[in-house]
């Protein structure tokens, strides 16, 4: 199906997230059927210098078809220059409108460029000039109450050749909690002709159904559920909610801590993980005795020893 032009196997799309959507983790969903992943967001200061660790963290997997890395920032110039560099990396670029955080929008990036939507236009117009691949933007449903993005909004981001669009129907004001308007994500549908991702609490198939109701939208992002089951894509697809046995859990933990191994080394690998394994484990007996020994742990072999250890603790 497509996407905008992207071409994607499923309408089940990984959501950014930072420290968490790195490579080995896009790869395990991509590996359940995910069909968008996404860079967390990356910060176009930190490519215009060539930070190490930023260009580390837009390294894909091969099996990452299409891949899209997020940028965030504030200035138009900066912004291009960062995304003609990393173009040829990906198959899309996408805008950060939503970022919550202090920082970012101390820095006039991330969702404070809904409140100031002359900066916002300015870029989208620099990358769709200069930049060949789709440009999208991921957006909260405004700043503040006094900051609602209206229909002519949306519609002005079409006209300036957006390809497609994420909304998570929160203000800037609510971060991550509180009423989800899905309802404002129906009207945009309804206003747009290009394809309106709807983002944000889409935890189960039957969640998903519910929205797809009442939206009309046709792709669905996926954030933290994926971090807690990233066989979430393929329980979509197949169209039901299942619950996996402790075996299944033990062999994803394992691949995705070898995949960790792989792309971070053993040092930052061990300490990486520690975060996954306590989603991985929520409601594992004896949850608590494992995560207390993950935190400890300081190598690979501790680390495999507690993961072989899941079944005798069941
Ligand atoms: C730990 C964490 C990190 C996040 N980082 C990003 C990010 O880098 N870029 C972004 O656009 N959104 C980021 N988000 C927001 C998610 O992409 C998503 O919009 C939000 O979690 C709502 O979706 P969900 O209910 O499926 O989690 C982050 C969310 C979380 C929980």
């Amino acid at each position: 199906m497509k996407l905008g032009s992207l071409d994607v196997d499923s309408p089940y799309l990984l959501a950014p997230m930072a420290g968490y959507t790195d490579k080995p983790f896009r790869s395990i969903c991509k590996t359940f059927g995910a069909g968008l992943t996404v860079s967390e967001l990356i910060s176009v200061n930190a490519v215009y210098y060539g930070n190490k660790k930023t260009m580390k963290l837009i390294e894909k997997s091969d099996i990452e078809k299409p891949f899209s890395i997020q940028l965030f920032g504030g200035n138009p110039d900066t912004f291009l220059y960062a995304a003609q560099k990393i173009e040829h990396i990906c198959d899309c670029i996408n805008i950060n409108a939503g970022c919550p955080a202090n920082k970012v929008v101390k820095a006039h990036s991330g969702s404070y460029l809904l409140k100031e939507k002359n900066r916002l236009f300015e870029i989208v117009d620099k990358l769709k000039k200069h930049i060949k691949k789709p440009v999208s933007i991921k957006l909260r449903k405004g700043f503040d109450e006094n900051s609602i993005n209206t229909m002519d909004f949306y519609k002005e981001l079409e006209k300036r050749g957006i390809d497609f669009i994420v909304i998570h129907p929160r203000l800037r004001s609510q971060f991550f909690k509180g009423h989800l308007d899905y309802e404002h994500i129906a009207i945009a549908k309804d206003a747009l002709n290009i394809d309106v991702i709807v983002n944000g609490g889409l935890n189960s198939y039957k969640k998903i159904e519910e929205v797809k109701q009442l939206t009309r939208c046709n792709f669905f992002m996926i954030g933290q559920s994926a971090i807690d089951k990233p066989y979430i894509f393929e329980d979509l697809i197949n169209k039901k909610d299942s619950i996996r046995s402790v075996d299944f859990l033990k062999e994803l933990i394992k691949k995705h801590f070898t995949l960790m191994i792989e792309y971070y080394g053993e040092y930052l690998a061990v300490r990486n993980f520690r975060k996954f394994f306590h989603h991985y484990t929520k409601g594992i007996k004896f949850s608590k005795q494992l995560n207390t020994q993950i935190n400890s742990a300081k190598t690979e072999k501790e680390v495999i020893e507690i993961i072989e250890s899941i079944n005798n603790t069941q």
